[in-house]
């Protein structure tokens, strides 16, 4: 939540602070703004509204220099107003300063400072952490900002700058992402690597409690106790095009696409990699109960998991939503093992749900998409999914890639526990090699799908249904349609319509159906059956045809008969591309959707 960039060097630093931002904006998009340091001192700009207002009040100002730190916001404290906007100032206006994250004594702190004379000029948390540096400042910004910085409770990750030091950026960082780097005259910093794509492939992801200091060619580090440390650089595997539309409308459309590739690319990294060494400690047959705990569509993904590897392993394995999991007391230990699912690695709720896990004695598993993430250093053992860069707000490509990754990770586990033979083992991979080529048929279907938009985007509630497999897959379409049309979508397990949802199915309400021979076909029927008693409009996705599925549904989409290993690679694309078209076809914002964050650092 919240994108902060930073530059120091010989460039404009206006341009690279904007260009950064607009790639940083998945990570919030209410307000923005940059401090530039210029010859008539620090300069600030502030828009309310998205990157591209902030550009032209950039433009309008004529403001140039070679030191800047820019934001964009996703409101926390106070309303999206300039006044909020970030950066803000210290009293004296010769210190900036830009924050992610929420401090949760600002209360406290904020009485303190004014009781001391200090003016506020905004409603946010974090202008508390300007006029601590201030306070602490007497020549020495590094020290100022490692003072301050220990004055705050909660999560952050600031960048600060001072008129009086021309040539230097001071970051520190406690549980929200910040990558730095350096190259030679020049000094880089940003929440994400994405927005420092055209300019570095190697970053230094900052640990929690470290305090950095960027400078035309050099990039210095201290720990939490004050200790100089040597920043170790690590390469990431994205090319700046991956942040391009690449002559696709949005960003979901491209990555919608990109599936074939995602899966592919997952499932061939699979166990050459040298995750297995992390749990090469861990007697699996000594486990007795897995949980899976993510959010939102990684949750989803954890609850497909869940159905795969129970009759799989032969354990309990529980799909956990990670911030219910994380405060509601769960019994963990050595035998429990955690699997913690993130694109973004940096998730809060996740990641404090893993690592109270792990100080339980639960051995630590992640699955994240994002290299050096926190949720990836948290964790004993790591598998990586291969989906490369996801800029779409609303998650597609990533959710694929985790399913690939966790079928995997299922059939290593199953053969861990000597619950496949070597043939099983083999048969079961061939298998799930076939996902990329049944992604691409049904990415064929787009333009029926798009017909069937045309048919529903101005309808206001959705129904979705799924049995077995296909309940997380329902879950999933709905939250797409939701998250990116603003209409009200709930996806359900359809056994579960008759207890209570089917109160809502009336003439003309669309019903959402998801039929596979392979997972309780009849009862599938039977479900459709009391829709269409109900003069529900009932849309099947189905992979096979069935004379009773067809004699129901008043419209159908057929999709690539596979098995029930391969369902998600089936389902979700159609259901993907559904929901992307009734966006588009509705003129909402499908990469940027109100109120949502890609990344969600506050709780
Ligand atoms: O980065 P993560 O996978 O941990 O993110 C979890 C959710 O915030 C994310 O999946 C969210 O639900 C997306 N908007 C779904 O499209």
């Amino acid at each position: 939540m919240c994108g902060i960039v930073g530059y120091v060097g010989p460039q404009k630093a206006e341009e690279i602070l904007l260009s950064g931002l607009s790639r940083l904006e998945y990570r919030g998009y209410d307000s923005a703004g940059v401090a530039l340091l210029t010859p008539d001192g620090l300069r600030l700009v502030r828009q309310v509204g998205k990157i591209a207002n902030l550009v032209q009040a950039v433009q309008r100002a004529g403001l140039t220099g070679h030191l800047g730190i820019g934001h964009t916001r996703w409101a926390t404290h106070g309303l999206p107003t300039e006044e909020n906007a970030h950066p803000h100032t210290d009293c004296t206006g010769r210190i900036a300063l830009v924050h992610n994250g929420i401090i949760e004594n600002h209360r406290e702190l904020r009485a303190e400072l004014v009781a001391r004379g200090h003016r506020f000029q905004s409603q946010t948390d974090t202008e508390v952490l300007v006029h601590l540096v201030e306070e602490h400042y007497r020549g020495d910004l590094v020290e100022a900002v490692r003072r301050a910085v220990a004055r705050a409770v909660g999560a952050y990750a600031v960048a600060v700058v001072h008129a009086d030091h021309p040539e230097e950026i001071v970051a520190a960082r406690q549980g929200s992402p910040l990558v730095a780097t350096a190259r030679p005259a020049e000094g880089f910093l940003a929440s994400d690597v994405p927005a420092l794509l055209p300019y570095a492939r190697a970053f230094y992801f900052l640990e929690d409690g470290e305090v950095a200091q960027v400078r035309p060619g050099s990039l210095r580090v201290w720990d939490r106790h004050g200790r100089p440390k040597e920043p170790v650089l690590r390469e990431v595997p994205w090319d700046p095009l991956s942040a391009e539309k690449a002559g696709f409308r949005h960003f979901m459309e491209k990555e919608i696409h990109e599936q074939p590739r995602a899966v592919a690319d997952t499932l061939r990294s699979e166990l050459s990699t040298p995750w297995e060494e992390g749990l090469s400690g861990l007697d699996l047959s000594r486990v007795e109960h897995i949980y899976l705990v993510a959010c939102g569509t990684s949750y989803h993904a954890a609850l497909v998991a869940e159905y795969l590897w129970e009759p799989l392993l032969g354990l309990p394995v529980s799909a956990e939503i990670a911030s219910e999991f994380r405060y509601k007391n769960p019994a963990l230990g050595p035998t429990t093992l955690v699997v913690a699912i993130s694109q973004s690695g940096e998730t809060i709720d996740t990641l404090m749900a893993a690592r109270g896990a792990k100080e339980r004695g639960a051995p630590l598993l992640a699955v994240v998409n994002v290299v050096g993430s926190a949720l990836a250093r948290e964790a004993q053992a790591v598998l990586y999914t291969r989906a490369g860069l996801e800029i779409g707000v609303a998650a597609t490509k990533t959710f694929t890639a985790q399913i690939a990754a966790l079928a995997l990770l299922g059939l290593w586990l199953a053969r861990a526990r000597g619950a496949l033979t070597e043939e099983e083992l083999r048969q079961a991979k061939e298998e799930l090699s076939r996902a990329p080529r049944l992604v691409e048929e049904v990415l064929q279907l787009g333009p029926r799908l798009e017909a069937l938009a045309q048919k529903f985007y101005t309808y206001p509630n959705f129904l979705y249904l799924g049995r077995g497999l296909l309940y997380p897959l329902a879950l999933e379409g709905a939250l797409k349609l939701k998250e990116i049309s603003y209409i009200h979508a709930e996806g359900y397990a359809a056994g579960e319509m008759k207890h209570g949802p089917i109160a809502l199915i009336h003439e003309g309400m669309p019903v959402v159906v998801l039929y596979s021979a392979d997972e309780l076909p009849e009862k599938v029927v039977a479900n459709m059956q009391e829709v269409r008693a109900r003069r529900g409009i009932l849309l099947a996705f189905a992979d096979a045809p069935d004379p009773e599925v067809e004699e129901l549904a008043d419209h159908i989409v057929l999709l690539p008969r596979s098995s029930r290993r391969l369902l998600p690679f089936t389902f979700t694309p159609a259901l993907q591309l559904f929901a992307y078209h009734v966006a588009r076809l509705k003129g909402t914002d499908v990469d940027q959707p109100r109120n949502l964050a890609k990344t969600v650092t506050v709780e």
